[in-house]
């Protein structure tokens, strides 16, 4: 298929062409079933080309559409905001397992919160709780900021370094810190390497310098009954799991996701 070829919409095959094709209608996917011999306009095929030329140059299609599903709500998500990933809802059922009452009004902290998906995916659970996300990066925040007020969750957002301008005590503490090895940044897949910021990747030499870093909050901010948990790479578990004991922290346990690889290490006073 080229530019100056005709595009009816039963020429285009494939669930990723497919979501690209309703976007540049302004259509839904059924509506496009539903019209197979519907002939785009010269605009409409521009549009349809432009954004596949941007999936061919290994942009993931959820930065494209500017749209990403993340447990039970759509998240936006753009150039400045890590794409919320399944992997991480293992925090969210963590969380649940360990505190069922939602009914009650927790204390919420996210540190590194991005697009916010962590922290308002738990406000949707559990509807009495107050939270606080906090990112480094302002473009982060707006996202986070923008994705609450869809969802009428209003946490307060909070631009600083982990928990450095905060005070606590929080009854759950949630985190998904940059843990790639900087030189493994290096060979990530483009969708990730280019499309997400470095800022939410890059872990320093060994990985690990954000749990270093955030770990002393932790300690300082968490309530006597509370428990934070942490995201972590599939092999970092002894390792965040020592940096938390060297902090005067009980490491409570160790979840896996659902391809069994290690993915959360929840820690206590
Ligand atoms: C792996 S992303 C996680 C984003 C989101 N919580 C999620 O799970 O999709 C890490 C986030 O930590 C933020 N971050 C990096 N360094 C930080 C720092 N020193 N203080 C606060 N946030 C930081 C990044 O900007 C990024 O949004």
């Amino acid at each position: 298929m080229n530019a100056v070829d005709q595009i009816r919409v039963r020429d285009i095959r494939g669930s990723a062409l497919c979501r690209l094709l309703a976007h540049s209608l302004d259509r839904s996917r059924l509506w496009c079933l539903q019209n197979p011999n519907y002939c785009l306009t010269p605009p409409q095929a521009e549009r349809f080309h432009a954004l596949k030329n941007r999936l061919d140059g290994g942009e993931p299609i959820s930065k494209i559409l500017g749209q990403r599903s993340f447990w039970k709500d759509d998240f936006i998500t753009t150039a400045d905001v890590l794409d919320p990933r399944p992997d991480s809802e293992t925090l969210i059922t963590a969380v649940l397992n360990h505190y069922p009452d939602q009914n009650a009004p927790y204390r919420l902290l996210d540190l590194g919160t991005g697009s916010g998906c962590l922290l308002l995916s738990l406000m949707g659970e559990y509807q009495k709780a107050c939270g606080v996300g906090v990112d480094y990066s302002a473009a982060a925040l707006k996202v986070a900021q923008r994705n609450g007020e869809g969802l009428r969750r209003f946490p307060l957002w909070v631009q600083g370094s982990w928990g450095e301008s905060l005070k606590g005590p929080f009854d759950i503490i949630i985190s998904n810190p940059p843990y790639i090895p900087t030189e493994a940044c290096q060979t990530l897949e483009v969708a990730v390497r280019v499309f997400d910021p470095m800022m939410a990747l890059d872990g320093g030499a060994d990985g690990l310098q954000a749990y270093q870093a955030l770990m002393p909050h932790i300690k300082r901010l968490l309530a006597p009954t509370g428990m934070a948990f942490l995201e972590i790479g599939d092999t970092q578990a002894e390792a965040v799991s020592s940096i938390a004991q060297k902090n005067g922290l009980k490491i409570h346990g160790i979840e896996k996701d659902l391809e069994n690889r290690d993915r959360c290490v929840i820690v206590s006073l």
